[in-house]
């Protein structure tokens, strides 16, 4: 494969690297052939990424107004400025009735960058990572760039699609692990794990060693009971979460994590070197999003008539077998009675209903032909407008 230059010399193989064929993630693949139809003038329904169809809260906004105003946005502290770590350690005391030091907040590129400084920081190459499937994709496409290994775990109604005690000491016992990580509320399946269940995972990763990672991302978006933090039963956990889903910043790039004191000087080294810090302008609009509630918990009250909505009407049309959604803002139903092959059920739906909805391939390679997602977290009228596209197209 070596190719030479225009000179006739040897210069570099002309294929990229190994470690960078991860799969594509088909959400955003979906958006974007959406976003190229739009282009060419079609109007399509979006349900494909779990973005939310409002804006920033109008605090937020205000905040970045006067950001702009001042005029400078510079480079801040890589782990962050220090009035928006405090205001994270604030909102734990607010919330969960948590005390925390701010000291160990570190604020990050979005959820996503969080992941990358987690998974560098507290692993080396060749460490495996338990995670359950049906589960988001970057999880493991991250995990193989970086050289780790990423142990899926299936699970299904048999445990209401939460990965259990159980299945880890399984999994265990077959090929030690270093890390489990969890999400609930989960994507896409929209499931949480009850407190006592995520005590109990904490307690067996203590036991055998693990590192437990918590995404919770989707906390503030939950539909039945809330969703409790992994800093209630450990200090040793690795925390991420994010602006993106209840604060609705998915655009700003902007998430946190909560380290174990012994990660944070580490995991500063490691942003200072990868991004250098978080957008200023980001930071500090986000300090006033915590101060946002009433309007989030509006927008909130909208997803929860969205998900009555579905969870109603989507049965009626063929998709079967949904996860109770508690949690998140998804969908994620059995297609089998239309199609074995989800992927290409998704481009028609795409191409000729003009409705945008993420194939289930993405979220479990082995049983994912069978299933598709639908995000929930789109303007009501979009959802409704969506399900009679789906009705006429499906009759
Ligand atoms: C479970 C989960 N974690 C993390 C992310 C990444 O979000 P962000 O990088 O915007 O914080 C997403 C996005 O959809 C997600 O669903």
């Amino acid at each position: 494969m070596w190719r030479a230059d225009d000179a006739g010399g040897r210069v570099f193989p002309r294929k990229p690297s190994l470690r960078s064929a991860v799969e594509p993630f088909i959400a955003m693949d979906v958006l974007s052939a959406a976003a190229k139809l739009e282009s060419e003038g079609r109007d399509i329904v979006h349900m494909e990424v779990g973005q939310p169809g409002a804006p920033a809260p109008a605090g937020v906004l205000e905040a970045a107004r006067l950001a702009l105003k001042d005029g400078r946005l510079g480079y801040t502290e890589a782990l962050g400025i220090r009035t928006l770590r405090q205001r994270i350690a604030r909102h734990y005391g607010e919330t969960y009735g948590i005390d925390l030091d701010p000291e160990r907040v570190a604020v990050t590129t979005g959820s996503s960058a969080g992941f990358m400084l987690a998974f560098l920081g507290a692993f080396d190459a060749g460490a495996r990572i338990a995670m359950a499937v049906p589960g988001y994709p970057a999880y493991r496409n991250i995990l193989s760039v970086l050289g780790l290994e990423a142990v899926e775990i299936p699970v299904g109604p048999d445990t209401h699609w939460i990965l259990t005690p159980d299945h880890l000491r399984r999994a265990h016992r077959e090929t030690p692990l270093s890390g489990l990580l969890i999400a609930s509320p989960a994507n896409p399946t929209g499931t949480m794990t009850p407190p006592e269940e995520l005590e109990a995972l904490v307690a067996t990763c203590n036991e055998l060693g693990i590192r437990f990672i918590s995404d919770e991302i989707y906390h503030g978006l939950d539909f039945a009971g809330r969703a409790e933090t992994a800093l209630r039963f450990s200090n040793e956990a690795i925390v991420i979460n994010s602006f993106s889903k209840y604060y609705c910043m998915t655009g700003w790039r902007i998430g946190w994590m909560v380290l174990p004191e012994y990660l944070v000087r580490p995991m500063e080294c490691l942003a200072q070197s990868l991004y250098i810090s978080v957008p200023d302008l980001s930071q500090r609009a986000a300090i006033a999003a915590f101060d946002c509630t009433q309007e989030l918990e509006a927008i909130k009250a909208g997803y929860a008539r969205n998900r009555t909505l579905l969870l109603e009407r989507m049965p009626k049309l063929g998709f079967q077998a949904i996860p109770p959604a508690d949690g998140a803002f998804y969908v994620y139903a059995s297609v089998a009675r239309f199609t074995n092959d989800s992927t290409s059920f998704a481009r028609r739906m795409l191409e000729e209903a003009s409705v945008a909805a993420t194939p289930g391939a993405d979220f479990d390679p082995a049983r994912g032909h069978l299933t598709m997602r639908f995000s929930f977290a789109g303007a009501e009228e979009a959802m409704q407008e969506g399900l009679s596209r789906l009705e006429r197209w499906l009759a």
